[in-house]
């Protein structure tokens, strides 16, 4: 089924961890799976990843001959004749800093036209369900679409359930249900004239036990299980969860804020959100990104006991793959781009910077660059070394780690020219460049080309940065102290992703590197020529 979390693991929480951040991010059906002798956490990353893994390891085997940079990046182009949609409503999201702890996700594929035989990017998509209906009593006409069943080959989480619904539409959050007026019947409904959703965008089946589930009832007009209203809206709803791996920055932004930007930027604002698995600290966090997508104070779905009632709304959100976004007929009918999003960020956090500085005019300013460091795992041994160099060369460095506070790393981050960070969630701050800057990103040992281009290299592009990586060499890891030169590791280090997450994230994702500054210069004199174009 679906895999790809591979690559991603739970994070630690970082700010002060409370039970209530810690009982939300961990399901508990996970106790099932596994008695208490590990951390829960371990527990849920390598299973995840072995489930998630499958597929990755698939399309390894499918993708190996084009396995270079210029062709990971899978297309993902809309996929011809998919239905149309019913009325409704949507709008946009946020920010802020990294922890170093995760790496994302998974597969991928790449888009090179000219490689045959790529699979069908979109098999089975959208299956609309559209049942206009006469409204008894002279009420909207009811409408409901759900798109279920998405395939992103490569991205197997990327196509979660949403459903678009219109009409006299009654939400009890109390009974955790959408009573949705509907004389004929007709829609996506079972037997008893139910369609259940657990509205979180990642569509992963380890996590999904964690969301809270919510109904869509279709009822007649005279049912009487028909809830009074306690209150009306005059704008959309829309409900969706912040469960699963949220709280790493990375999937912050791809599991809620971007679905929520592709869902409802283009409401400008007036749109009525319900959140459920509700955390207030997540919610406080993102305010900023949250209260430019909507004018209208969230409903906590957990503990709301009235009944509100819509015209229109969604259930769940749309959602593309991790920091890529493209087109789509339906699920992004707007074409925002990545660009858009980098814009809507910058407003929300009023970051001031657009561009960067241009190098070598009037100003005697030098450029500036940011260097994110990773405390954990993966920490660039030389950083002080490296750090000294980037001086030498011309650059104003902070070297910073990004904290809690997402405004404050926002505003560091789009204060500067140049981004440089090993492989990890911190990268994810790129959102946060002005247009035209340099993303670094030094990636580790262990054929990690799919991951690195994947989650921020193509981004990166996407965001139009201009983009450099560098991949460290055998005698660049820490991992050369631990396994002797002719293991598999280094010859041929494929089998470490054949072995599934247990084996990268024990082996790829705790090595630290240390790289040559011989052999790591001309990427920053590469970074500093970007900086010109
Ligand atoms: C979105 O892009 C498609 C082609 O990918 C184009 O046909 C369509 O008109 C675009 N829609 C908007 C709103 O720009
Ligand atoms: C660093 O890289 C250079 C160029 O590849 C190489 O000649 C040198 O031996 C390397 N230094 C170390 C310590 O590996």
């Amino acid at each position: 089924l679906m895999a790809s979390t591979a690559y991603s693991r739970p994070s630690k929480p970082p700010g002060p961890s409370t039970g209530d951040r810690r009982a939300t991010r961990l399901p508990k059906e996970l106790g099932r799976i596994e008695p208490k002798k590990l951390g829960i956490g371990l527990v849920a990353g390598c299973c995840l990843a072995l489930l998630t893994y499958l597929s990755f390891a698939r399309l390894f085997a499918i993708y190996s001959p084009v396995f270079d940079s210029s062709s990971l990046v899978v297309k993902n182009a809309p996929p011809v004749g998919t239905t149309t949609v019913p009325a409704v409503v949507e709008p946009q999201p946020l920010p802020q800093k990294g922890e170093g702890e995760e790496d994302k996700d998974v597969t991928d594929p790449e888009a090179d036209p000219t490689i045959p035989n790529l699979p069908e990017q979109e098999a089975a998509v959208v299956q609309k369900n559209e049942e206009p209906t006469k409204p008894s009593g002279g009420g909207p006409e009811a409408k409901i679409s759900c798109d279920e069943n998405g395939v992103d080959e490569g991205f197997p989480y990327a196509r979660p359930p949403v459903c678009e619904l219109a009409g006299d539409i009654r939400i009890s959050p109390k009974d955790k249900t959408m009573y949705f007026v509907n004389p004929s019947g007709a829609g996506p409904f079972d037997a008893t004239g139910e369609k259940k959703i657990r509205p979180f965008a990642r569509k992963d089946s380890f996590l999904l036990p964690g969301v809270v589930e919510v109904t869509i009832k279709s009822v007649s007009s005279a049912a009487s299980v028909l809830p009074e209203c306690t209150r009306r809206h005059d704008v959309p709803a829309v409900v969706f969860s912040v469960a699963g791996y949220t709280d790493n920055f990375f999937h912050d932004n791809t599991d809620v804020l971007i679905p929520l930007f592709l869902t409802t930027s283009h409401l400008n604002g007036e749109v009525q959100f319900l959140i459920t698995n509700f955390k207030p600290w997540w919610v406080k966090k993102f305010t900023p990104v949250l209260s430019k997508l909507s004018n209208h104070e969230i409903i906590n779905f957990d503990k709301e006991e009235g009944v509100h009632c819509f015209a229109s709304g969604h259930l769940g959100l749309y959602r593309d793959r991790d920091l890529i976004i493209s087109p789509h007929p339906t699920r992004n009918p707007r074409n925002l781009s990545m660009v858009d999003y980098n814009r809507f960020l910058r407003r929300a956090f009023s970051l001031p910077r657009d561009a960067p500085s241009p190098l070598g005019e009037a100003t005697s300013a030098r450029p500036r660059m940011l260097i994110i460091e990773r405390k954990g795992t993966r920490k660039l041994l030389n950083l002080g070394e490296v750090a000294a160099e980037c001086e030498r060369l011309g650059f104003a460095v902070t070297v910073a780690e990004a904290g809690g506070d997402v405004r404050a790393f926002a505003e560091l981050v789009n204060s500067v020219d140049v981004l440089l960070a090993v492989h990890g969630a911190g990268l994810t701050n790129q959102i946060f460049l002005p247009t035209g800057a340099v993303l670094v990103q030094v990636v580790p040992w262990g054929k990690m080309d799919w991951m690195a281009t994947n989650f921020y290299g193509q981004p990166a592009k996407d965001m139009r940065l201009r983009y450099v990586e560098y991949y460290v060499s055998e005698e660049e890891t820490t991992l050369k102290d631990k396994y002797p030169r002719d293991h598999y590791v280094f010859k041929d280090p494929m089998r470490i992703h054949a072995g599934g997450w247990p084996e990268i994230a024990e082996i790829i994702m705790k090595q630290d590197v240390k790289v040559n500054m011989t052999r790591f210069k001309p990427f920053l004199l590469k970074a500093i020529d970007e900086l010109q174009q």
